[in-house]
């Protein structure tokens, strides 16, 4: 048995899975997915095969031709439990008959009340980082590749989306039936499903914006610039090959901003500023159809080759469509939550500010950080200073067409970069930003007048001014969010009603700014702003906003006690991966 990955059981030398047909019921009173699933494997099967499964009820297991196969489980784990399947041998494909369980850790079952309608049930997949394995057994890993088809039943008058092209819907008595297929061989994480009221509107000739009906209007306007966006990230990387390029706004309990599911991306209703200032997210999701979802990691070690690569073709994009100003803005912003991960982790030198990291024995979402994006960024910006943007460009163009569909290391990353661009390696120490703790002191900065506008606006602050209101009035969204990121989050009551003021948080609903304002208002035990913080963290499972929350609630003895009544009244509303990483903020001494 040899393995590649440590987060699968994924025998290399075995055969891999090829293509999946699902047939499944999506039952909302029992909370969960029924049916079975259909492996076809790249070739014949060795004795036994191994797949990662967590908390799945296996009913039977059984070879093509119907025979009946033996399996057994083995021990839990945080990885899950090993599903063995035996007498295989020469086996091309079998069938697994199962449900899923209510506390299936990718999936989150809303009620209602937790949607925008109010009115219908909802229910959500969350694949990465090694979740699918909730959802279906299989080798969950991001070395693994397969295509599949799908066949989701749901309650009449529910509609279900996947990340696939989806081949419409019928009506079989009391339930609908609607059919999909993944042409595109995809690795288990980027697997996605959401199922309840959910209508679509065209953005875009590639694109339409699915949501509830009660907010989709707001979310086409949001996301009309989606068009421009994906010529743009063509532009840096070739033709865009998954066909369309849609977009689900979910309900906010999601635990991500986006998530880059394949055709489908997913994201966080937060973005709904009413004024698009939070669209770079969607550039970086889009982002990922190239570096992550074409070019994919190997394993969750790499994983700075899924995000900095993405972070840096964001700007990109973000630069191209909005202009440097901005794009450097956003990137001074990411140095700062640079700075904030080596702090969370204890310090630069901790070995989770590598961009490689070692994970055995480690779930990737508890050392889930901006390293991987931030780090991974500045060296891809180190690297492009080196050697010239031109050469970089045609260098991007030419990694994505040799890895398509490929998984790769960080060593093959290295390994191609020195073929193709010799004279990077000695201009910019590999080592240290791959292997080595903390940023190189060769990082990059980045100058910006936005940025300089907030620089003097601090130095203000700092000497005492308060007027600062004629100054702000004309700032855009992000230099607000560096300008509140950056001070210290405890702050006399007269200095939190005077922010209060400048940044007008009674009437924003703009949650990049709401969040750093509320960290202030915890962390400075700003009473007027708890009611406001109560209700946010009910309604909002964003990781991004609840960790820091959490975190500053946490950290003050004064309201200690509070950030563990807030989470123990709203913990079944986030998805098993919010929940968990609150968790572990409050049990910390
Ligand atoms: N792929 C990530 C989300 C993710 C990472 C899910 C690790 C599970 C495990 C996605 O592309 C992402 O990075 N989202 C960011 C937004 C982005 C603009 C930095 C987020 O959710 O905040
Ligand atoms: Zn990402």
């Amino acid at each position: 048995m040899a393995q590649r990955d440590p987060h699968s059981c994924w025998d290399t030398n075995n055969a891999k899975i090829k293509h999946i047909d699902f047939d499944l019921q999506v039952d909302f009173q029992q909370k969960a997915l029924k049916g079975t699933a259909e492996y076809k494997f790249d070739r014949p099967l060795d004795a036994t095969v191994s797949l990662d499964s967590r908390d799945l009820q296996i009913e039977r297991i059984r070879a093509l031709d119907g025979r009946e196969l033996k399996w057994s489980l083995g021990e839990s784990n945080f990885l899950g439990q090993v599903l063995t399947i035996h007498d295989t041998r020469g086996l091309n494909g079998l069938r697994i008959h199962y449900a899923t369980s209510p506390q299936a850790s990718a999936l989150q079952w809303l009620d209602p009340q937790q949607t925008a309608g109010k009115a219908h049930p909802y229910v959500f997949s969350q694949c990465q980082a090694i979740l699918a394995r909730s959802v279906f057994a299989c080798q969950d890993s991001p070395g693994v590749r397969f295509t599949f088809g799908a066949k989701l039943r749901v309650p009449r008058g529910l509609t279900v989306v996947m990340a696939a092209l989806g081949h419409g819907s019928k009506v079989e008595s009391n339930e609908t039936v609607f059919e999909f297929s993944m042409p595109h061989p995809i690795p288990s994480y980027l697997f996605a499903l959401a199922a309840g009221n959910i209508t679509a509107e065209v953005i875009g000739p590639r694109s339409r914006v699915f949501a509830e009906p009660e907010t989709v209007k707001a979310c086409a306007w949001e996301f009309a610039d989606v068009n421009r966006m994906i010529e743009g990230a063509e532009g840096l990387f070739g033709n865009y090959i998954w066909d369309e390029y849609n977009l689900l706004v979910m309900p906010p309990s999601f635990p991500y901003g986006g998530m880059e599911n394949p055709t489908l991306t997913f994201l966080t209703p937060t973005l709904i500023a009413g004024d698009r200032s939070l669209v770079s997210v969607v550039a970086h999701e889009l982002a990922h159809s190239w570096t992550g979802n074409l070019v994919t990691n190997a394993t969750w070690e790499d994983f700075w080759l899924n995000e900095g690569w993405t972070v840096y073709a964001e700007r990109r994009i973000v630069e191209r469509l909005y202009g440097t100003e901005l794009a450097n803005l956003q990137a001074a912003s990411g140095r700062t939550e640079l700075m904030k991960a080596f702090n969370d982790f204890g310090g630069a030198d901790s070995p989770y500010t590598k961009l490689k990291t070692d994970q055995k024995g480690v779930d990737p979402d508890d050392v889930f950080s901006s390293v991987p994006y931030e780090k991974g960024f500045l060296f891809l910006v180190a690297i492009e200073h080196a050697v010239g943007r031109d050469a970089f460009d045609q260098f991007i163009q030419s990694y994505i067409h040799e890895f398509a569909f490929k998984s790769i290391v960080t060593e093959e990353f290295v390994q191609y970069l020195d073929a193709k661009l010799p004279q990077a390696r000695t201009k910019v120490n590999f080592d240290e930003w791959i292997h080595q703790t903390g940023l190189p002191s060769t990082a990059p900065l980045f100058t910006s007048r936005l940025i300089d506008q907030v620089r003097d606006a601090q130095k203000r602050w700092t000497a005492g001014e308060r007027d600062l209101q004629p100054t702000m009035s004309k700032w855009l969204v992000d230099q607000k969010v560096l300008f509140l990121e950056e001070l210290p989050l405890q702050q006399t009551p007269a200095d939190c009603a005077v922010l209060e003021r400048l940044f007008d948080v009674a009437r924003t609903h703009n949650s990049e700014i709401l969040l750093p304002w509320f960290c202030i208002a915890a962390g400075s035990t700003y009473r007027q702003t708890f009611p406001a913080i109560h209700e946010f963290l009910g309604v909002v499972g964003r990781g991004k906003y609840l960790r820091p929350l959490y975190r500053a609630l946490h950290q003050n003895p004064e309201t200690r006690s509070w950030a563990k009544e807030l989470f123990n009244e709203f913990k079944d509303r986030y998805h098993s991966v919010g929940r968990n990483a609150v968790a572990r903020i409050l049990e910390k001494d």
